[in-house]
């Protein structure tokens, strides 16, 4: 990770150069039998009927391995009561812990925090189960005290946390202590008021401890500063907005609660606005970032699709370069484009697995206005709202392949495998 420099703008001279995912390597995106997800069918059940899930994460040790507390295993997810309309979802989240022994069927433990959680609600972030410590780290989204609702956001860490089982149950409890852990910085993170755009981001912590290194990692979206007149993008201010960002503080005491803002370990400037729940999976020696993100943010002259993006670096500070070329990984297929969305990569195994959330399906439209129009009943019908079936994935130097998918909420347990795929008929498993 480069050391905190004393001119901070690479126009200037000041930080080496820093990853970008170009235009050019953009304007490759093109759907291929590699990267098209299966299409999703609704799963006859979820582990809570009465809320909407969305953005999902799972409690990890300081290695980065999934957490296994006496046999169990335990997620996090955003939620909202099932009975709102799905783009009102945002506006109300809240964290909540679901658990399982056999990694296909799930408990819901309810809301991880009473009403002390900062922000107005709770967006995405990361779980650390440390020695019987749990840390999460969230976006508090919304300012406490503002009467209507706000969009600002900030990184906060939740310490106290801790796990206690049964035979038959699992529970997170606090008392926690919110703190509130970054915020952007305004000169390699931009503020809300420099945001010239959509609105800024600056949200998704995720806990990484650097395998090679040692060092304790924060990844986080963001946007960087474009300032006016710069002649990033040709000098074209309208391209200019579209400046996202993956974030990087370190802990130098390794302390999970003290972070320090480095500069971004990569930025879309000119490409895309939001570069959504970064993380890295280290695979064979190489760290393997992936990132979120939607067709409506790519800038104009691109077409990008919601889909699971990823590069790739010999170090975590880069300089990285996009998987497959242009950088796509998962997609959903050309009719239901939007059926999935907040894909979530872990190592298990020979394979890289995908979580992801069912979003929209019987719906192929060009963008969400168009079932604006239907009653809220139809609208509420085509959110999906909870896991999506896990996507395997085979990962080969720059290349990535689709072998196909586990169930909805399927997180397999530690030892458990995978039935074979024929890697030429990569359509099911060997019978
Ligand atoms: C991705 C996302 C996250 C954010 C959350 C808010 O689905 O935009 O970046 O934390 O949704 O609901």
């Amino acid at each position: 990770m480069p050391n905190r420099p004393s001119n901070r703008d690479p126009d200037v001279g000041g930080d080496p150069p820093r990853s970008q995912w170009s235009r050019e390597q953009a304007a490759g995106i093109e759907r291929t039998p590699e990267t098209v997800a299966p299409i999703i069918y609704p799963p006859e059940s979820t582990p809570a009927e009465d809320v909407h899930v969305w953005d999902t994460w799972l409690l990890r040790d300081r290695h980065g391995r999934l957490a296994d507390v006496d046999g169990w295993r335990v997620v996090f997810s955003l939620t909202a009561p099932s009975d709102l309309l799905p783009g009102k979802r945002h506006d109300v989240a809240r964290i909540r812990y679901f658990y399982s022994r056999d990694g296909r069927q799930w408990h819901d433990g309810g809301p991880v925090f009473a009403d002390d959680a900062l922000g107005q609600r709770q967006w995405a972030g990361s779980a650390l189960y440390d020695d019987g410590d749990v840390y999460l780290y969230y976006t508090a989204a919304g300012t406490e005290t503002a009467s209507e609702l706000t969009y600002t956001q900030r990184l906060v860490g939740a310490s106290g946390g801790t796990i206690t089982t049964t035979e038959s149950s699992l529970s997170v409890d606090g008392p926690w202590t919110h703190r509130e852990l970054l915020r952007p910085d305004g000169e390699w993170y931009e503020t809300e008021s420099q945001s010239r755009g959509m609105i800024y981001t600056f949200r998704d912590p995720w806990f990484y401890e650097d395998p090679e290194t040692g060092e304790v990692c924060l990844l986080f979206e963001a946007n960087a500063p474009v300032p006016e007149g710069s002649d990033r993008c040709g000098g074209d201010a309208a391209l200019q907005e579209f400046n996202g960002a993956v974030g990087v503080a370190v802990s130098p005491s390794g302390d999970p609660m003290e972070w320090e803002l480095r500069p971004p370990i990569l930025e879309s400037i000119c490409t895309n606005q939001e570069l959504e729940r970064p993380h890295v999976v280290h695979w064979e020696g190489r760290y393997y970032l992936f990132v979120s993100s939607h067709m409506h943010t790519f800038a104009p002259g691109l077409d990008g699709y919601d889909a699971l993006y990823g590069f790739v670096a010999d170090s975590l500070g880069g300089p990285y370069r996009p998987l497959n070329e242009s950088g796509l990984v998962v997609t959903n297929p050309h009719n239901a484009p939007f059926q999935a969305y907040s894909w979530m990569a872990f190592p298990h195994h020979e394979e890289i697995l995908v979580e992801s959330f069912f979003n929209y399906f019987d719906f192929a439209g060009d963008s969400l206005d168009e079932i604006a129009h239907l009653t809220e009943r139809e609208q509420r019908r085509r959110f999906g709202g909870t896991l999506g079936p896990t996507i395997r994935l085979t990962v080969d130097g720059d290349r990535t392949r689709v072998l196909g998918t586990l169930d909805h909420w399927h997180i397999p347990t530690l030892n458990e495998s995978l039935p074979g795929f024929d890697v030429d008929d990569p359509a099911g498993p060997v019978p």
